[in-house]
């Protein structure tokens, strides 16, 4: 996206962002809790951003505007976590077009995934990500849903020690997988694991969170509306009486809050292309977090 192109986007973005009514600014970037990388120490704030579907858009201002909100939003709180893969249309690239144009990379945590074959594949893959992310480094690299995991996470390790890749890391996205994921936790030393987990959706508690937390790998959790299903089952029901004692005022962050209440999740990643929703997430970031019973009551709602 060429320059122009990106200040017009911004300027719609502004104007959106100045609608009377319209989009919520996010929570004072000082609320955002931050939670450590057990690798490092380095802190990362709560909230991230997952970009599959909502960044795969063209190049027009009417498509980049509501991202280019999306992503100030999110960075008014700096190092925070933006997830994204080659296998995502162009999203990618329409990441790196938004942090070079809004001059942001700096404030951004990149995720991307490998899901090549390993070898040359994967090598052309990881060069064709840096060419798209508009970056010479990325902080997290994470192989896409165990695809020829051994040996890619060799090549993801190369990379780390040559400074290209910060951190490393195994995704999935299925409950399935979740036993795979566990014995690759217990057997190799990673920084991240980035799963499935979300209110109707715990498999995830059994097994695979208790063994990061043991072993001090870091958890990213994708899914946590169920790609948008959650909302669908609550249409139309007021929130429970008691969403203020967990500082919630919408369904979406009582959702995230049941993920972010979990000890072992390090960032939840909801995805979304619209800047009043990212407003809406950013909001679960901050405040009390249910505790075990209240976890059970949210649990018990959409039994
Ligand atoms: N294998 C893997 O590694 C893997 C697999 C799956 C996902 N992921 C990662 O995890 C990210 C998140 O997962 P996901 O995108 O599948 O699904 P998700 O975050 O569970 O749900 C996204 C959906 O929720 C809606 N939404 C977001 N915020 C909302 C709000 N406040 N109120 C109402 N609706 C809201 C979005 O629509 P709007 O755009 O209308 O807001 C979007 O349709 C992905 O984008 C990707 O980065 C990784």
């Amino acid at each position: 996206m060429k320059r122009r192109s990106f200040l017009g986007a911004l300027g719609a973005a502004g104007a959106l962002a100045a609608r009377p009514g319209g989009i919520a600014r996010a929570a004072p970037a000082a609320a955002m809790q931050l939670r450590a990388i057990p690798a490092s120490g380095e802190r990362l704030p709560v909230i991230g951003m997952g970009t599959s579907g909502t960044f795969e858009v063209g190049e027009s201002p009417a498509d980049r505007a509501p991202l280019i909100e999306v992503t100030r939003l999110l960075l008014a709180t700096p190092n925070s976590l933006i997830d994204t893969a080659p296998s995502y249309g162009r999203a990618e690239a329409v990441v790196g077009d938004i942090l070079q144009g809004g001059g942001w990379r700096r404030q951004a945590f990149i995720a991307t995934k490998i899901s090549a074959r390993a070898g040359e594949d994967a090598r052309a893959q990881w060069r064709r990500s840096l060419a798209s992310l508009r970056t010479d480094k990325v902080d997290l690299l994470q192989v896409h849903n165990l695809v020829d995991w051994k040996q890619n996470l060799a090549f993801l390790r190369e990379l780390k020690a040559a400074g290209q890749v910060r951190y490393v890391g195994i995704t999935h996205y299925v409950d399935s997988a979740h036993d795979a994921l566990a014995e690759i936790v217990q057997s190799e030393k990673l920084d991240f694991v980035q799963v499935n987990y979300s209110v109707t959706s715990r498999s995830a508690e059994r097994r695979l969170l208790p063994l990061c937390r043991d072993r001090g790998v870091a958890v990213l959790v994708n899914r946590a509306f169920e790609d948008g299903r959650l909302f669908g089952q609550v249409k139309g029901r007021a929130l429970p009486e008691w969403a203020g004692e967990i500082a919630c005022s919408s369904w979406a962050q009582i959702f995230l809050k049941f993920v972010l209440a979990e000890p072992a999740v390090t960032v939840v990643i909801p995805a979304t292309s619209k800047p009043g929703n990212m407003a809406d997430n950013l909001a679960a970031g901050s405040g009390a977090m249910p505790d075990a019973r209240q976890r059970e009551r949210i649990a018990a709602l959409l039994g």
